[in-house]
């Protein structure tokens, strides 16, 4: 049957078939081909897309941005600072009027919940840009990361996600596995493993697809992997819990040891970044002064020929730039 996703909000990968991502992810490379090619098109010319952001961003807003005004179509960003949203007018006060306006919107923020109202409020597609549970555009970005790296299909790759086995991106990644039958391990401390009522609904769907899902503290969890992914050990709006995380997660830091244990020498290495993976930044360096390293990953493994992290930047733009052209035309 022929993929029709004109009109869908892309809120998160539970949403979408099999077929869908595998046509996002086709649309992506194609739409990749081209610009690399020096061919942009125009299926965005007349549409305008709000991107609307209640957390801090640097891949994920430059990638609308440059998405859609290679396809010649315009954005307003907006945060919480510089507009009434979320202060001086309800939600589906403010989300009926961007539908009046726009054709499409991005979210970030917090809750679920709000995504999940823009869209029902709104009338217009609406694309989760992350919120505490969930980061569905970063994941198709990984997926085509993978399959341009990896020469085997999704349905065969093992991807391990270490440290903070609760947060969106470890959220997001069991989704994405259930969906396209891969095999995935959330690899972290017992106190931070993914609450059960989400590995239930994952597991409901990876009995249709074959995916296999389990959560592990023990090492051995990570032997065969093809990917060993991370994540920062306190996502935006839990800095406060630096101290607990550093003391759960330090065994999970991914190092070349963790990289061996794999037993697989082409083992990729995956990050969404932003990265601590060495004391170029302050807060980095705050930490360390205060007794925190917070580094998840060894700056060894994040240059090292495994990690294909910038890839990973660079398809935010081509999968989110696929998202917007198959919804909104
Ligand atoms: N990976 C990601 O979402 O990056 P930003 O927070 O910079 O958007
Ligand atoms: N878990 C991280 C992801 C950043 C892209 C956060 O929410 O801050």
């Amino acid at each position: 049957m022929a993929v029709n996703l004109k009109g869908r909000s892309f809120l998160t990968l539970m949403d979408y078939s099999r077929d869908e991502i595998r046509y996002l992810l086709d649309l992506s490379k194609k739409l990749k081909a081209d610009k690399r090619a020096g061919r942009t098109g125009d299926s965005l010319k007349g549409k305008n897309v709000l991107l609307l952001f209640e957390k801090s961003s640097t891949r994920t807003r430059s990638s609308f941005e440059v998405g859609v005004t290679q396809e010649g179509g315009g954005v307003t960003f907006l945060d919480n600072r510089h507009s009434q949203f979320g202060k001086k007018e309800s939600l589906e006060d403010s989300a009926k009027v961007f539908g009046r306006l726009y054709d499409g919107i991005e979210y970030r923020g917090y809750e679920q919940s709000v995504v999940e109202a823009l869209a029902r409020y709104s009338g217009v597609p609406v694309y989760n840009g992350l919120t505490d549970v969930d980061h569905p555009t970063q994941i198709l970005a990984d997926l085509l990361t993978i399959e341009e790296h990896i020469a085997k299909p999704l349905s065969d790759v093992k991807v391990v996600f270490c440290g903070d086995t609760r947060n969106n991106m470890a959220y997001a990644w069991m989704y994405g596995c259930a969906k396209m039958g891969m095999k995935f391990v959330a690899y972290g401390p017992r106190e931070l493993a993914p609450q059960d009522a989400i590995l239930e609904a994952v597991r409901g769907v990876a009995a249709g697809s074959g995916a296999e899902i389990g959560f592990s503290s023990d090492i051995r969890s990570v032997e065969g992997a093809d990917v060993l992914y991370t994540d920062i050990w306190a996502s935006m709006g839990e800095e406060d819990r630096i101290p607990e995380r550093v003391k759960l997660l330090a065994p999970y830091k991914v190092t070349t040891d963790l990289l061996e244990a794999t037993g697989n020498p082409n083992v990729l290495f995956m990050h969404c970044l932003p990265s601590f993976h060495d004391f170029e930044t302050d807060m980095a360096k705050e930490q360390y002064e205060l007794g925190y390293d917070i580094r998840e990953v060894t700056d060894e493994v994040f240059r090292s020929a495994h990690s294909v992290v910038f890839d990973e930047a660079e398809n935010r733009m081509h999968t989110i730039k696929a998202i917007l052209v198959a919804t909104l035309t």
